[in-house]
């Protein structure tokens, strides 16, 4: 599929649920947000006729995000199911790792193929505030879990936070060297609960990579499915470090995504509140022309860049859209 501005979109994300274990402070409010009733929530067969139809339109690399996607039960066979659809060849998955120890061989014998895990800290006290809830090691054995079962790469995504975990930037960039993971510092974006809070804890990449760099120079390098990440190494590395800067970098002339949420709905960016109705239709019992048709919807509806940078709010947050 290409778009009007000439972008080529292979790349599906899609939320499976709107739930979570953890309460960050970027996304959801500490209340947790009213979850969606589960005849509201797309079912596996209907996620797994969606994919189809959208491999049929180029569709080839599959992200499953949240919520927390390991939340939602099953979801080791929606990934064999998707494995199965011709024209997918990338299944990865996003979450918060903290239930993923126990999984993760399952996973990746399912067809998974890589993981990105959040981890802001490698403060307990620190995790604690940034999560609210959740527990640092649980995090942290998910990591290795998922390096022990073979996923490659894994990414770890760090939000920056200013007066937060500022003072780890350096700590976490270092994670490279010792292990194969792939850091990605991620500028706070103002799409959770509290925009305001996301707005006061801006901190530049620019500080971030300075930061980095006190442990040593840091080269470009590249990674399967950079994606909006810079990428570089330390001279040693065996990682690499990512900076994902949507508010001071843009990169929206190379975005390859749709995003469909949990409640069955085509997004054509993440900071658009524009979207289109899949369920519906689909429960109507649209035939494939019609689906494609609303894949095309989607894809005419995608903005040449965001305004993330006015910090407006947003109809959905993160975790109703899935990150
Ligand atoms: N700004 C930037 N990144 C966010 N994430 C969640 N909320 C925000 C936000 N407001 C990231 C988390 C997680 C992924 C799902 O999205 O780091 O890794
Ligand atoms: Fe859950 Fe991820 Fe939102 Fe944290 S950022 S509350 S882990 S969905």
């Amino acid at each position: 599929m290409r778009d009007r501005l000439g972008r080529t979109i292979d790349y599906l994300r899609i939320s499976v649920t709107d739930r979570c274990n953890l309460r960050c402070v970027y996304c959801m409010p500490a209340e947790g947000v009213p979850y969606k009733a589960h005849s509201e929530i797309l079912s596996y067969e209907e996620i797994v006729r969606l994919v189809s139809v959208s491999a049929k339109l180029g569709i080839k690399h599959i992200r499953l995000t949240g919520g927390e996607p390991l939340v939602r039960t099953g979801i080791v066979q929606l990934i064999r199911e998707l494995k199965k659809i011709p024209g997918i060849d990338d299944i990865s998955l996003t979450t918060n790792g903290t239930l993923l120890a126990p999984m993760a061989k399952e996973l990746q014998t399912a067809g998974l193929n890589r993981v990105n895990i959040s981890l802001d800290t490698l403060q307990p006290e620190c995790f604690a505030t940034i999560t609210r809830t959740g527990s640092l090691d649980a995090a942290l054995e998910g990591i290795k879990a998922a390096l022990a079962a073979g996923f490659d790469p894994v990414k770890i995504n760090t939000v920056a936070l200013a007066g937060v975990n500022d003072d780890e930037m350096a700590d976490l960039a270092a994670l490279t060297l010792k292990y194969p993971l792939h850091v990605r510092f991620i500028e706070v974006m103002p799409l959770g609960a509290d925009v305001a809070w996301a707005k006061n804890h801006v901190l530049p990449l620019a500080e971030v990579k300075a930061r980095a760099e006190s442990v040593g120079r840091l080269a470009p390098a590249t990674v399967t499915g950079a994606g909006p990440a810079q990428v570089f190494r330390y001279a040693t590395g065996v990682g690499t470090v990512g900076f994902i800067g949507a508010l001071s970098h843009g990169f929206c002339h190379r975005c390859n995504r749709l995003r469909l949420t949990a409640d069955g709905r085509l997004k054509p960016c993440l900071a658009s509140d524009k979207e289109i109705d899949v369920k519906q239709v689909l429960r109507q019992g649209a035939d494939e022309k019609e689906l494609k048709a609303l894949f095309s919807r989607a894809l005419a509806l995608k903005p040449s860049h965001h305004k993330l940078q006015q910090h407006k709010e947003h109809e959905r947050i993160m975790c109703q859209i899935g990150g």
